[in-house]
């Protein structure tokens, strides 16, 4: 039998960065912290994104089939804090972000580290997210920095 709390525990354990994954569909932009993000292959370069099937972001990749990820400095905490707001609730939430768009048309922080985007080359859908395999399609590193890790914040997304 599944020992709920263990489960919990031990799987808040896992390390993770923090990300704003920049989608769109058509014309319309929109962004969410994530967090669920991993490298998935060198050759060729793939990340993994899960993202939740009930956000606005979710339709917009599956349509689009495109996302982009712009990482996250350590001191940027406020910033995710913005993006882990819906869409649905809080409007737009790039009016006061500088950002631009990318060769994939997806919404990229000017302020991050850097960024890559990706073409959906795969998905996988079991539960509550969807898992995006992304193909690295374009990178950029705007400036050197230490990546915003979960950990540091307080805030808990896993378990
Ligand atoms: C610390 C943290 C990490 C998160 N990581 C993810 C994630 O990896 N995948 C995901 O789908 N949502 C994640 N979220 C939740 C989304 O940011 C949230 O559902 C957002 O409101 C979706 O926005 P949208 O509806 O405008 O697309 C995270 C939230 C927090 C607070």
């Amino acid at each position: 039998m599944l020992d709920e709390q263990a489960k919990k525990t031990i799987l808040r354990k896992i390390p993770h960065g923090l990300y704003v994954c920049g989608v769109k569909d058509g014309d319309e932009v929109n962004g969410f912290t994530a967090s669920w993000v991993m490298q998935a292959s060198f050759q060729p370069p793939l990340v993994v994104n899960c993202v939740n099937r009930n956000s606005g972001s979710h339709a917009m990749i599956q349509s689009s089939q495109v996302f982009a990820l712009s990482f996250l400095e350590a001191s940027q905490k406020e910033l995710a804090q913005k993006f882990f707001k819906p869409q649905r609730r809080v409007g737009n939430k790039f009016e006061d972000v500088e950002f631009y768009l990318g060769e994939t048309g997806c919404p990229i922080i000017s302020d991050s580290l850097g960024y890559v985007e990706c073409r959906v080359v795969g998905t996988v859908e079991h539960g509550d997210h969807t898992v995006f395999v992304g193909e690295v399609i374009a990178a950029g590193v705007h400036r050197d920095g230490e990546p915003l890790l979960l950990e540091s914040t307080g805030w808990q997304y896993g378990g």
